[in-house]
């Protein structure tokens, strides 16, 4: 029974979200509400000029984006839409495969409005969900806790940890049912999502539910580029697939450098002026939910320009780990 009445507000702007197939207008308004109430209480924005709320926080590898960046994240409607819909329904999944359990989740990356537990707890009983939470940002998980209290949630959490997620060890792992850690940036530039699977993963359960499940980076032809009407799309290849970049790794050792050479041949390619080649993100969040193409931030193409590739026959792809996290090209 939610008694709380900016709780109850919420509750019902998110079940107008989570119940919208497609009208992204009626997400964007009722987000934007949540956005204001959570803008009250917190005292941040997502907006406020402050040098701190900037900064990136650096992990052991890669970075946590900065708190005004990580706030922000609510107002990617779509993103934010398709984790909570993936959310609920993996609670509810969980649940049937587990009668009379408690659904106990580990979510990594709160940020300073912790979504995917603000507007989630609401729709079941603290007795059915418990969560644990996880920051590197001191100000994101003190904003994440006041925001907590203020809305009667904390019957909720179990814990709350300030730590990095990249090295973290987890009490007690044989309890949890599902780790949520949306720590991605668009071609998984920078922000840790894959170190953060490769150490905590490994600690759960075998059938821990993982949300996003996985994330690849696609390598596509576009064909008669410029008379854009008319073009065409082929995927060439499959740059990096996050679950088989982890199920290919040798247990116990520590986190690797970089990740294997992807090397794509290009005299096939028959590569002009007519075509090009795009780098695509795919999360694939939950069974059939994805974000898809220009969804959100996470999911814009990059083009790669391929001029005159005469004396190189390929490119080669690495996704580089330390000391900066980034998909880089060569030719050879
Ligand atoms: C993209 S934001 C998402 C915030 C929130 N979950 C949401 O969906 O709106 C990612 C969050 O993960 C945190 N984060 C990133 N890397 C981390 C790491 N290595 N350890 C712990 N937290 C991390 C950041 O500080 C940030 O708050």
């Amino acid at each position: 029974m939610i008694e709380n009445k900016i709780l109850t507000e919420i509750k019902k702007l998110t079940s107008a979200i989570i119940e919208t197939s497609s009208n992204l207008n009626e997400i964007k308004k009722n987000l934007d509400k949540i956005h204001n109430h959570f803008k009250n209480i917190t005292e941040i924005s997502g907006f406020d000029f402050k040098v701190e709320y900037l900064a990136a926080i650096p992990a052991e590898k890669g970075k946590a984006l900065g708190l005004n960046y990580a706030a922000q994240c609510l107002l990617d409607y779509k993103r934010t839409e398709k984790f909570l819909k993936a959310i609920i329904l993996a609670i509810k999944e969980k649940q049937k495969d587990n009668p009379g359990e408690i659904i106990n989740i580990f979510y990594a990356g709160c940020g300073p409005y912790a979504p995917f537990i603000t507007l989630v707890a609401p729709f079941f009983n603290s007795n059915e969900i418990q969560f644990c939470l996880l920051d590197i940002n001191k100000t994101s998980l003190e904003s994440a806790k006041k925001l907590i209290n203020s809305l009667e949630l904390s019957n909720y959490v179990k814990e709350f940890y300030l730590a990095d997620a990249v090295t973290f060890k987890i009490p007690n792992p044989d309890t949890f049912h599902i780790l949520i850690s949306e720590t991605l940036d668009a071609l998984l530039f920078r922000e840790s999502y894959v170190p953060i699977i490769f150490n905590l993963l490994p600690q759960f359960p075998k059938n821990i539910t993982l949300i996003p499940e996985n994330v690849c980076l696609n390598l596509n032809l576009l064909s008669n580029f410029e008379k854009s009407s008319k073009c065409t799309e082929y995927k060439i290849e499959t740059i990096l697939n996050v679950q088989e970049a982890l199920l290919s790794r040798k247990h116990n050792l520590a986190i690797p450098s970089q990740l294997s050479d992807k090397k794509i041949n290009l005299s096939t390619l028959k590569i002009d002026h007519s075509k090009s080649v795009l780098l695509d993100t795919r999360v694939h969040i939950y069974k059939d939910i994805w974000l898809n193409r220009n969804e959100s931030s996470l999911t814009i193409p990059v083009e790669i320009e391929l001029k005159e590739p005469s004396e190189n026959n390929f490119i080669v792809f690495t996704y580089f780990l330390t000391p900066n996290i980034e998909l880089r090209y060569r030719f050879e």
